[in-house]
């Protein structure tokens, strides 16, 4: 249809070309435009109202058409059958007997990194799944209200700790260092060092996709002892991840920030699959961003009870699934908590 007024021919062809694209057809009658013509009426000369407004209504009815088609044209799609969602001739899911059952791939991997790092002097502690704002923040240089903490945004529970602050799941395993340092530092002072891997299932309110979950694991490193330097952080991580990959790797390191960490780093190591040559594995730039790591800050060791002036320390926090994902070329991160059994068969 075309309109005589040149505003309202313009509005016409500009609402019509939207409405291709709207989602909710209906939308196009509140458009801002169209609410702007009806404004216009009262500003003209009384002998044009009412041919304008005429016309206004006209294409307002023709929109209206539209919408009422685009409704029918939906209705007319065939119903959902919600009463029978499967075809009722299949048989039905049983519970599968314990017998069929396997372990996780994570847990299998878990266990083979753990064997890496027992042989190169580290024990291991679990982390938790609930855990207190101390823990999660305070006892790693994070301060009251400092922006780093929005980093780790969490899942909260109803529940408060001593000092009237929620329980947390928390979204790293770093929550463990005071912990493990406080437990551990008794060896320091019989000239032992404390070598502790920490793995622990943690939980972000991330947007999931391909590579980000809500819940995934973490493997926190932490070393202290005397002369204890960057170089021996990086060797430790190249070792562990040539032995997991089981082929020579170079490893990259760059400034990063952590609060509970000076320096900070990300860790990159060459894409075990291509060797450099570039995959999409590695997005075709040959380096995959593994971890953070750095060298633990002296409020995190005197927090925990360590001389910062005697002992130095090391300390990293690697996604388990991350590493197992690029062991075996997994599409999805999301696998993982899927319990799709035609996934974790073949891990069985
Ligand atoms: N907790 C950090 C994260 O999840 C990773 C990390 C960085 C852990 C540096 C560390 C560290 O122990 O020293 O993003």
């Amino acid at each position: 249809m075309e309109y005589q007024n040149q505003n309202v021919q313009t509005a016409a062809e500009l609402l019509k070309k939207r409405f291709a694209e709207l989602a909710n057809k209906a939308d196009i009658l509140k458009a801002v435009e169209l609410r702007a013509l009806y404004a216009e009426i009262p500003t003209l000369p009384a002998e044009e109202r009412s041919g304008f407004g005429q016309e206004i209504n006209a294409l307002r009815t023709e929109l209206q058409a539209m919408v009422d088609a685009s409704q029918e044209q939906a209705e007319a799609l065939p119903p959902i059958d919600v009463t029978a969602p499967f075809d009722v001739n299949t048989p039905r899911p049983a519970l599968l007997p314990s017998e069929t059952g396997s372990k996780h791939p994570l847990m299998t991997e878990l266990e083979t990194v753990l064997d890496i790092f027992y042989r190169m002097g580290f024990n291991a502690v679990e982390s938790r799944e609930i855990d207190d704002d101390y823990h999660m923040f305070g006892s790693l240089n994070f301060p009251e209200g400092h922006p780093a903490r929005d980093d780790y945004d969490t899942f909260m529970t109803t529940q408060t700790d001593g000092n009237g602050k929620p329980l947390i799941a928390p979204a790293h395993t770093s929550t463990m260092q005071n912990r493990v340092l406080q437990k551990y530092r008794a060896n320091l002072e019989q000239g032992e060092p404390i070598a502790c891997l920490i793995p622990g299932r943690v939980f972000r309110n991330e947007d999931l996709d391909a590579r980000h979950e809500h819940t995934f694991y973490q493997l926190e490193g932490v070393y202290v002892g005397k002369g204890v330097h960057a170089g021996m952080l990086i060797a430790t991580l190249k070792n562990f991840l040539q032995e997991y990959y089981g082929k020579e790797l170079e490893v990259r390191t760059q400034p990063f920030y952590f609060p509970f960490t000076e320096p900070s780093f990300e860790f990159a190591l060459s894409c075990p699959f291509c060797d450099k040559k570039g995959c999409n594995v590695c997005s075709y730039t040959g380096w995959i961003e593994l971890l953070g790591c750095g060298m633990i800050h002296p409020n995190v060791l005197r927090e925990a009870g360590i001389d910062p002036e005697l002992y130095t320390g090391f300390a990293w926090g690697c996604g388990l699934d991350r590493l197992v994902l690029m062991k075996y070329n997994i599409e999805d991160i999301r696998h993982f908590e899927s319990a799709n059994l035609n996934f974790l068969r073949q891990f069985a």
